[in-house]
């Protein structure tokens, strides 16, 4: 089985106080872009505990699903060779949230027994605040349950998505929402026409609690988040121009304090004539509204020749939500 997921473009991202838990409130305006990751799912045959092999010692309770993975593309190291430092690598183990997702649908599903392996091919830039990992795991949750005929309603897998992470329930559906809670609890949003992105990726992640605890440092005596308004109207207009001028990233202060350098690349996308600049959530990669496709590509060729970006792609907008493309 193999899924499709796309990242995701806050609009606006309005960040609240900091809740009991930890968590902040937010009201955001999550558009999905055509920058995908592909997953592919596969029964192995087999019990969970042969994936150890035959010098391990054998668990006295194997696990009900076993998941070895497998991750080519975008910010991968190449096979055979050491990550660089500055590139972020996914992880291969349970830190992977996809992994966690597999293991979540096989608990709801009642599935034990199992040995699967996950191959993740990345075309959405790795740690860079547009929720790659969070894609990876609605794909996975989606594939998983096509595997194994699990016939969980949509409502089902939106829940083990807001268990996996604030993000994670977006990327099932896709297209344009509105995201408040902690951003997981969603509405659809109308949006009209197709908007024009271009993505600068900076070297290296910026860690999304960090920009968070940041935040906090700097506007401790915000009660409430900034409201989307003006992106909302904006949307029903179909208009770049509008939409450009009213996006907003509550987090975008607090991560250019962490990396000035962001602040440059921001100027250098506003002076090539970007309709609307901001850090993408909490960065680092700062996105750019174009007007159409060929002043994206002239956007792209311009901040990729600024020497500002590790790497420019461009995408349009809204993208659909995690989609089975082969079984
Ligand atoms: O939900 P997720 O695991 O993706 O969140 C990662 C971290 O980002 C949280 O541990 C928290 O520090 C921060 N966060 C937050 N408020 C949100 C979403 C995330 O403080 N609404």
């Amino acid at each position: 089985m193999t899924v499709r997921a796309p990242a995701k473009v806050n609009l606006h991202l309005g960040v609240g106080p900091r809740r009991a838990d930890g968590y902040h409130e937010v009201v955001t305006v999550l558009q999905a872009v055509s920058l995908y990751d592909e997953l592919t799912v596969t029964a192995l045959p087999g019990a969970p505990g042969e994936l150890d092999g035959p010098d391990e010692p054998t668990a006295a309770d194997p696990p009900p699903v076993a998941v070895t993975v497998e991750i080519t593309g975008e910010g991968t190291a190449p096979a055979g060779a050491e990550p660089a430092d500055d590139v972020s690598v996914v992880p291969t183990d349970s830190d992977n949230l996809a992994v966690r997702a597999a293991l979540l649908v096989a608990e709801a599903a009642g599935i034990r027994g199992a040995r699967l392996h996950l191959a993740l091919a990345k075309g959405i830039p790795v740690a860079a605040g547009m929720a790659g990992g969070s894609a990876d795991a609605a794909g996975a949750l989606v594939a998983c349950d096509a595997l194994w005929g699990a016939g969980l309603s949509a409502e089902t897998l939106a829940g083990l998505a807001a268990r996996l992470g604030s993000d994670v329930p977006f990327p099932l559906t896709g297209g344009t929402a509105l995201g408040v809670g902690r951003g997981e609890r969603l509405s659809p949003v109308t949006s009209v026409g197709e908007y024009h992105w271009v993505f600068a990726l900076a070297d290296g992640g910026l860690s999304t609690p960090a920009v968070y605890r940041e935040f906090d440092r700097v506007d401790d005596g915000r009660t409430e988040p900034t409201p989307a308004d003006a992106v909302l109207a904006a949307l029903t207009t179909g208009d770049p121009v509008r939409l450009g001028a009213a996006l907003v990233n509550d987090l975008q202060a607090p991560a250019i304090r962490l990396r000035p350098a962001l602040g440059d690349v921001l100027a250098a996308g506003q002076g090539l004539g970007a309709l609307g600049a901001l850090v993408s959530g909490s960065g680092p990669t700062c996105a750019f509204l174009a007007g159409d496709a060929e002043h994206g590509a002239q956007l792209a060729a311009g901040l990729a020749a600024s020497g500002l970006a590790r790497v420019v792609r461009q995408a349009v907008a809204p993208a659909p939500g995690a989609t089975l493309i082969t079984d």
